[in-house]
């Protein structure tokens, strides 16, 4: 066993079966003052008030939380790690006035990251990926959702698909995998975009399946990218084979991206930087995560999700990072925590939700991360000692983590 002693406070503690936090549930972070917390086996064993701390054994590891807070590492269900290089070239073409949609009308973007991979080999583009998952889990992130979509052709996709899942298998933290394989049309299939359409459904689908690569099915549902109806067509077909849907909606228009989501059971539905009432009242009363991404409304300079009118109707909110080459070429959940708060004016707790529960909840893994729970993993942050939650998105650049435990 190990002990956690001398927690200043534990922080984030959520009753077993609480799945997400809607409405005014965000507002709370349930917390301990001077606790103590025991491991087994890599999960959370018991925690409470230091004064009923147990006795360490003569094989129990003693950990000296010094003061810190102790709290669940973030997640984070939206991530596109797995690329090769980088695009610093349209980085620069942006600060000239180029837009995204522009970029990837010339055949830019997400199509220069599929050339870029497609030379790639295996080994090297798993250990680019690697490096970007070790960055993560250093900066506090324990449980990672990771896209196809950078290959567009049934074997490149595969080839990412195998990536992720040995980084599942080698590396410590949560890793749910993704096929987006209709995030752009392949370059072969331009100009015949149904034809790449039933592609996706016909063959990479059932591909991907039948190495059982995948948990997810996603669609860059928006304007200039799949419609509302070829993207409903695809997450049947990704239905019939057992992967639940997650999307990617309203990034570049009101495109109908969440309504087709939600009728098709979506687990989340992400970007959201355009919304109306319309996608607030489609997602109520459902099981899916409004997910928001406020590091490409940074990176992208475009507005930021409406968070606090999704709060306000009773729904939950999820961020996430959207790491990725083009629009988001960032994993630190911090400083996402810290834009939640400073440019969608959440609250530190209701950002500290977004970050942890509900996101792991819209990665399908609520169940085993994203609070402290007894049974759940593990996955654990000691900050140095802080003065409240606040200071974690308050002091955005400096360094608050003195230990993870993965
Ligand atoms: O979530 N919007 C679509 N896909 C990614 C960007 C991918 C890229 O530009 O490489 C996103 O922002
Ligand atoms: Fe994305």
């Amino acid at each position: 066993m190990r002990i956690i002693k001398n927690i200043h406070k534990l922080i984030g503690i959520v009753p077993a079966g609480v799945q997400r936090k809607v409405g005014p549930q965000m507002d709370e972070v349930a917390t301990v003052k001077d606790a103590y917390l025991t491991i087994e086996d890599g999960l959370i064993k018991d925690f409470g008030k230091s004064a009923d701390c147990p006795e360490a054994g003569p094989s129990d590891e003693v950990i000296d939380a010094a003061g810190g807070m102790v709290m669940p590492m973030f997640c984070d269900s939206h991530t596109h790690v797995c690329y090769s290089g980088s695009r610093e070239r349209e980085f620069i073409d942006k600060i000239n006035g180029l837009s995204y949609e522009e970029i990837a009308a010339r055949g830019g973007g997400i199509l220069n990251s599929a050339d870029l991979l497609h030379k790639t080999s295996e080994e090297d583009l798993y250990l680019q990926t690697m490096t970007r998952v070790e960055e993560m889990i250093g900066k506090g992130t324990g449980a990672i959702e990771i896209k196809s979509g950078y290959g567009l052709t049934t074997e490149d996709e595969l080839k990412m698909l195998r990536v992720i899942k040995r980084v599942k298998d080698t590396s410590p933290a949560i890793i749910k995998a993704t096929f987006l394989g209709a995030h752009a049309v392949g370059r072969a299939y331009s100009g015949r975009q149904e034809e790449y359409v039933d592609l996706v459904r016909e063959v990479m689908i059932p591909a991907v399946a039948s190495e059982e690569l995948a948990d997810y099915v996603d669609v860059f549902c928006d304007e200039g990218f799949f419609t509302p109806e070829q993207t409903g067509r695809i997450l049947e077909a990704g239905e019939r084979f057992g992967l639940v849907p997650k999307i990617h909606a309203n990034e570049l228009a009101c495109s109908g991206g969440v309504q087709v989501g939600v009728t098709h059971g979506a687990l989340s539905v992400d970007h959201l930087e355009r919304t109306t009432v319309a996608e607030i009242e489609a997602l109520k009363g459902t099981k899916t995560m409004p997910t928001m991404l406020p590091g490409s409304s940074f990176f992208l300079g475009m507005p930021y999700g409406k968070a606090k009118d999704f709060i306000k109707a009773g729904l939950g909110v999820a961020l996430a990072s959207d790491y990725n080459p083009g629009s988001s070429p960032s994993g630190d959940m911090r400083f996402v925590m810290a834009l939640g708060c400073v440019k969608m004016r959440l609250t530190p707790e209701q950002a500290f939700n977004a970050c942890t529960l509900n996101s792991a909840y819209a990665m399908g893994v609520s169940g085993e991360a994203g609070s402290i729970t007894k049974g759940k993993r593990a996955n654990l942050l000691i900050t140095k000692p802080l003065s409240s939650l606040a200071m974690i998105p308050y002091s955005y650049q400096t360094p608050f983590i003195e230990r993870i435990i993965i």
